[in-house]
């Protein structure tokens, strides 16, 4: 099956990174390496790209799609949590920029026997990375009552997650759940026909999404990730996050805000003790895309792209003591 992946704000995605072309970028999630064609385009021989992917099928496809570009190119089959690591091990030097776009792509989504579509019936899996950890079919069959209403609301954001918690725990008593359409049905049965017609989508929607961000610890991730992009940086380089729910977007806004703050102790202080260092300049506020890329790619519907630069040591202000 093609690879197909539209990607998303890329004008916006490479203005945000104003590429160098002698310069070394970052991309954290590959896909199929819509973005990053577009940005080894740009880069001269000096020039390099690092992409990560935890999906096989991804890095495949990004293999074949980023070959013949006169720049060096690495291509590395890991999670993004290894930044530091992979960073390491390639001895890449401080970086121009970095980006993260982050979820699933649209060729996981497409690809039924993935178990990621509640529109299509097939085994409950939704691992981004198939050969590590837990799968749906373990978080929906093993987890207790409790566990599976906090993630339904808290990574679903489903009002009625406490009964379809308590569906899911009456229907697999009698049988392992394996399979999205059961799923899709146990879902459908716990929420009146009545609600399910009057709420914004099938509740199943924001069940699997919540699923989904479980069995791959999506949010768990992301400040430790973004952190060490960020440090990995050189002065003047850029950090771009594309987030797709709120739940990745607060993330991404609260720690580049973080990492934009110097002193941070509490204001009844009468001196600094935390010696927090500015660290980044954020660059405007969140970007949305245009209505024409709207009207091409629904996925780009709840897209915001964040942007930070790093500061250079000497203009790293040392801030007022908060209490000050
Ligand atoms: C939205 S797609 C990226 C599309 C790409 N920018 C393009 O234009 O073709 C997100 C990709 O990130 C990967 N991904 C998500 N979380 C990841 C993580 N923690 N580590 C590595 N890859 C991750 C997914 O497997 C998926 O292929």
């Amino acid at each position: 099956m093609e690879f197909h992946h539209v990607s998303v704000m890329p004008e916006e995605v490479l203005d945000a990174l104003q590429i160098d072309p002698d310069g070394v970028y970052v991309d954290c999630t590959l896909g199929g390496a819509g973005h990053s064609r577009r940005i080894a385009e740009r880069l001269s021989q000096k020039g390099r790209l690092i992409g990560l992917d935890q999906d096989a099928e991804a890095i495949a496809a990004a293999k074949e799609r980023l070959a013949g570009f006169p720049c060096r190119i690495d291509i590395v089959h890991s999670n993004f949590r290894r930044l530091g690591e992979v960073l390491s091990e390639l001895d890449a030097p401080p970086l121009s920029g970095v980006l993260f776009d982050l979820g699933v792509s649209s060729h996981q989504l497409d690809t039924a026997e993935r178990g990621f579509s509640y529109m299509q019936d097939a085994p409950l899996d939704m691992r981004m990375n198939p050969e590590a950890g837990q799968n749906a079919a373990d978080v929906v069959n093993t987890y207790s009552e409790e566990e599976l209403s906090r993630i339904f609301h808290d990574y679903g954001e489903e009002r009625w997650g406490k009964r379809i918690a308590e569906f899911i725990v009456k229907a697999r008593g009698e049988k392992p759940i394996e399979r999205t359409g059961e799923l899709v049905d146990i879902v459908s049965r716990a929420v009146p026909k009545a609600v399910r017609r009057a709420q914004n989508g099938h509740p199943a929607k924001r069940i699997f999404q919540a699923i989904r961000i479980e069995v791959n610890d999506e949010l768990g991730i992301l400040e430790a990730a973004f952190k060490t992009a960020v440090h990995h940086l050189k002065p003047g380089g850029r950090i771009a996050i594309l987030t797709f729910h709120s739940l990745e977007d607060r993330i991404a806004k609260r720690t580049l805000q973080e990492m934009a703050r110097g002193c941070i102790c509490p204001p009844e202080l009468p001196v600094c003790i935390c010696h927090h260092q500015k660290e980044v300049r954020l660059l405007g506020k969140a970007k949305k895309a245009t209505k024409e890329e709207l009207a091409e790619n629904s996925r780009a519907k709840s897209a915001k792209l964040r942007v930070a630069e790093k500061l250079a040591v000497e203009q790293e202000e040392v801030e007022e003591h908060a209490g000050a």
